[in-house]
């Protein structure tokens, strides 16, 4: 049985890069049947909605999407497809993995996923404004919520990650020290449960500030690390600039009943229709997707496919330094597999 995956081709850059993308996976063999579904601006016309409802019942149904960039259409009821998507399967966890691959770098032998808790924390969307005396915004509050449950299911999810992908160590990076409620639940339950995977994954916790500086330290110094949302969101864009910025960094947003995987970047309208965007990150998407789908040997050979085109300068596109197009980059990557 080929497994059916929920292709978005997204807008702007999207379509060029999700075909390039489609076509090194299925140079692999790899079993997949790709379910077209439209999503954001390129949905509007024909579904008057930047998210129709069928390409959310797609979703409901496959349970695995690999999505292009979606442009933000100004004026649109919708603040952000993404977050819309993120909230309609509670998308809880945001996986971001990062990895030197563009030699000469600042830094050499960088892997490092970062698990970040995508639901709550300081981004629950609990604010408001306190008037005093005649000034209606004279004060303003946003509510660092975290809950049980919440701190439960993302540590196991990275406890659980770390022993299916043979990750050795795990860093809890928190601000228990000041925030001592909502940061400490956080760090008390991963101690506890740090005690369930003794002897598979090594755990240690760090304060975030010090993190941050140890990761421009020496990044080598660590392998998987766990924080609460915003956290995770500030350290997983410093993280992607460890090794070279948003050209090379995936993402995967994993639920309990979907996981939706893409680029980090967005749909790059300055190079839109100039047929020289680069695929690598979305492919590298699709890469977590295969891993996610027990693909691991597709996974594999695309990984060093990249990671040696890269290396040997094969026909990349200008952003990686080369004259390539996403055409000749993707041919480059089928003639490896
Ligand atoms: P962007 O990531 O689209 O572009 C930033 C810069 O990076 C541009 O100069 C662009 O040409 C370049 N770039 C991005 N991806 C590239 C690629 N694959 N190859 C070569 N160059 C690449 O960010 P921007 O301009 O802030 O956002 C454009 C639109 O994308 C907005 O509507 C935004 O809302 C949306 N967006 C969507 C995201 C998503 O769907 N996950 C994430 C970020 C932004
Ligand atoms: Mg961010």
């Amino acid at each position: 049985m080929p497994h059916t995956v929920t292709l978005i081709p997204g807008d702007g850059i999207g379509p060029d890069i999700t075909e390039a993308v489609v076509r090194v996976v299925e140079a692999t063999g790899a079993d997949i049947q790709w379910d077209r579904r439209a999503a954001g601006v390129a949905a509007i016309e024909q579904h008057t909605t930047p998210l129709p409802q069928e390409t959310i019942d797609a979703i409901r149904e496959t349970r695995v999407a690999l999505k292009g960039p979606l442009t933000t259409p100004v004026g649109v009821g919708f603040r952000s497809i993404n977050v819309a998507l993120r909230k309609e399967f509670d998308l809880y966890a945001n996986v971001r993995p990062a990895k030197t691959i563009v030699p000469g770098g600042r830094y050499e032998g960088v892997d490092i996923v970062l698990v970040r808790e995508n639901t709550e924390g300081l981004y629950s969307g609990v604010e408001h404004y306190i008037g005093i005396s005649g000034d209606p915004r004279a004060a303003a509050e946003s509510v660092m919520l975290v809950t049980r449950f919440g701190v439960e299911r993302i540590l196991r999810y990275a406890f659980e990650y770390a022993v299916k992908n043979g990750r050795k160590k795990l860093t809890l990076a928190h601000k228990a020290n000041i925030l001592k409620y909502t940061q400490g639940l956080f760090l008390d339950v991963g101690r506890e449960m740090a005690k369930e995977f003794e002897g598979r994954v090594e755990f240690e916790d760090r304060i975030i500030d010090a993190t941050a500086m140890q990761l421009v330290m020496d990044p080598t110094k660590f392998d998987m690390i766990v924080c609460e949302n915003m956290f995770g969101d500030i350290l997983s864009d410093q993280i992607a600039g460890l090794v070279g910025g948003l050209g090379l960094a995936p993402g995967a947003n994993i639920g309990k009943d979907a996981a939706i995987f893409e680029a980090v970047h967005g749909s790059a309208p300055d190079i839109a229709g100039k047929g020289i965007a680069n695929p690598a990150a979305l492919l590298l998407a699709a890469v977590l997707m295969l891993e996610h789908l027990e693909m691991r040997d597709e996974a594999g050979r695309i990984s060093r496919a990249l990671e040696s085109a890269i290396r040997e300068k094969d026909t990349l596109t200008p952003d990686l330094g080369g004259t390539g197009t996403t055409d000749t980059f993707a041919d480059a990557l089928i003639r490896r597999l």
